[in-house]
């Protein structure tokens, strides 16, 4: 039911764990199964993800898609980043059981939720991004799980 890249970034995943002093975090939601997932990006000066990494309380699906994202927008300008979208990083992985396609959009929104305290953060607007609204950030405890 799952393919062999989604097997292997869910025993596998890439890129867990945490960056300290983040130039953007963060934390969504998923509305249909509780699920939440939290996103780091280290953005240099030059709009450019240096690094990105992820936690997540999530499924199977959850794991493979964000260790996917995380690979996929890195190395990438902020522009580039938005263009991974759910659906080019179940492509990434030769896609995702449709049961399972909602579990792909925790990867989406994170990365566009810590591109959004980015912004907030540096007092920009990026260009074709807006808040996610399962976006569950705010006022937070960083260390809650
Ligand atoms: Fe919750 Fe997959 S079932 S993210």
């Amino acid at each position: 039911m799952y393919s062999e890249k989604v097997m292997d970034h869910f025993q596998h995943p890439r890129n867990v764990g945490e960056i300290e002093n983040a130039s953007g975090v963060g934390t969504v939601g998923n509305a249909k199964c509780g699920d939440i997932m939290r996103m780091y990006l280290d953005i240099d000066d030059n709009g450019v993800i240096q690094d990105c990494k992820f936690k997540t309380f999530g499924c199977g699906a959850a794991v493979a898609t964000s260790s996917m994202a995380t690979e996929l927008v890195k190395g990438k300008t902020i522009q580039q980043a938005l263009e991974v979208t759910n659906k080019a990083v179940m492509e990434a992985l030769d896609g995702l059981p449709p049961v399972k396609v909602h579990c792909s959009l925790l990867a989406e929104e994170a990365i566009h939720a810590a591109l959004w305290d980015y912004a907030e953060k540096h007092h920009i607007k990026i260009e074709g991004l807006s808040k996610p609204k399962n976006d569950i950030s705010e006022g937070e405890e960083e260390d809650e799980y």
